[in-house]
């Protein structure tokens, strides 16, 4: 059977990460501690506000379709949150719930990539991206980054890796695994390049409000041509519940509706009236709380891998994530990673999972976890790497 494989399954890579899942599982059942650092999603249960919002609609049995793009007072709620948290009015017609910004991006590359086009992105990234531009016979051109952009785009490596097949950019700040930012000025430049060579910009917004200094700007700030992402999976604690949001230029809000139409109706009805409660004061007041719990882990974790001997150029500014070069105690971060969990029972991400950029040199440690776990991680990780 297998020749009845799609072509396109075969360049569809797998996340390495679950085989190590699978190991963590299994040493676990025989009883073994181990410290998930692996893991990106937030170790908080989703706040008790958005739980009671969603058992409130469920008690009363009603739980129809909804229209595509999402029920409306969720969408005025979004772009309520854009008016107070960016200063930018968005229209609501703009913004589709979607399931994720999974959901986001199928929608956004289905709208806008042809069999054959190009998007630009950075490397290290996100590995769904460019498995989801495969998916649309599309082809993802990784741009190496390093520390000296914040292992983030600019405006000149766009101009540089632009070509007649280009059909537009993506960014993703906070980055995932980097954590970084893109600055503001560099942001609404990149904006502004692709504007002129007249292709699409994608900003990945998924991490936003998981910020730990500098304020990070929406893409919509900018240009109303861009396609924002973003999710209620992160920030807000609700990865399970499979919803985010898409807002789109104006010029592709039907074709974006007829696209969540045919490919998945509507959103989880459940999971949207239970976000419906994501923005109101007394959560956003809770989820500052994580926040600064995160911020705290981030500053714990960074200062112990530097005295391990981590190389970490730039300090994180978001999302939960550290990506740190542990060249100096190995050349395969892939056999680290495996070490680690079998020796020491400390499960991280291998680089391999974000590219083909020296991804053997990288691990991704995810400050998922206590700081009280992260303190015995830090006494494992220091008697496996002396
Ligand atoms: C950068 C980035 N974008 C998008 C996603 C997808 O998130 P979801 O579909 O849960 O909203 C993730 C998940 O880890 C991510 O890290």
């Amino acid at each position: 059977m297998l020749n009845q494989l799609a072509k396109r399954n075969f360049d569809i890579t797998p996340f390495h990460v679950m085989e190590l899942l699978r190991r963590a599982k299994l040493l676990e059942q025989q009883g073994r501690d181990i410290i998930h650092m692996e893991i990106g999603e937030p170790d908080f249960a989703t706040p008790q506000a958005i739980v009671d919002a969603g058992l409130k609609q469920l008690q009363t049995g009603d739980i129809k379709y909804t229209a595509a793009a999402g029920l409306p007072e969720l969408r005025e709620k979004i772009a309520e949150y854009y008016r107070s948290r960016y200063g930018v009015t968005v229209d609501k017609a703009r913004i589709f719930v979607t399931p994720g910004a999974s959901g986001a991006f199928l929608l956004a590359f289905g709208a806008t990539l042809n069999p054959g086009d190009e998007l630009l992105m950075a490397d290290p990234c996100y590995p769904c991206n460019s498995n989801f531009a495969r998916l649309f016979e599309a082809k993802a051109v990784t741009i190496p980054v390093d520390s000296t952009t914040n292992y983030q785009l600019t405006f000149d490596l766009i101009k540089q890796h632009w070509s007649p097949s280009t059909k537009g950019v993506l960014i993703a700040s906070p980055s995932n695994p980097t954590g970084t930012l893109i600055g503001r000025e560099m942001l609404k430049e990149c904006i502004e390049t692709v504007d002129q060579l007249g292709g699409c910009f994608f900003s990945d917004e998924i991490y936003h409000g998981l910020v730990y200094g500098e304020y990070a700007p929406s893409a919509l700030e900018f240009s109303d041509n861009a396609f924002v992402i973003n999710s209620f999976s992160k920030y807000f604690g609700m990865t399970g519940w499979r919803i985010g949001w898409l807002i789109v230029p104006d010029d592709f809000v039907e074709g974006i509706e007829k696209l969540a139409q045919n490919i998945y109706i509507s959103t989880p009805t459940l999971s949207q009236y239970a976000a419906l409660a994501a923005f109101d004061e007394q959560n956003l007041n809770e989820l500052e709380k994580r926040r600064t719990e995160f911020a705290a882990r981030r500053d714990f974790l960074y200062d112990e891998l530097i005295k391990l001997g981590f190389e970490i150029p730039v300090k994180p500014d978001g999302a939960f994530y550290i990506y740190a070069d542990c060249g100096k105690f190995c050349d395969d971060s892939y056999r680290f990673a495996l070490d680690l969990l079998e020796n020491e029972g400390v499960a991280v991400t291998p680089g391999l999972d974000f590219g083909v950029n020296q991804p053997r040199r990288y691990v991704r440690f995810a400050y998922t976890t206590s700081i009280e776990r992260m303190e015995v991680a830090v006494q494992r990780l220091r008697r496996f790497i002396s």
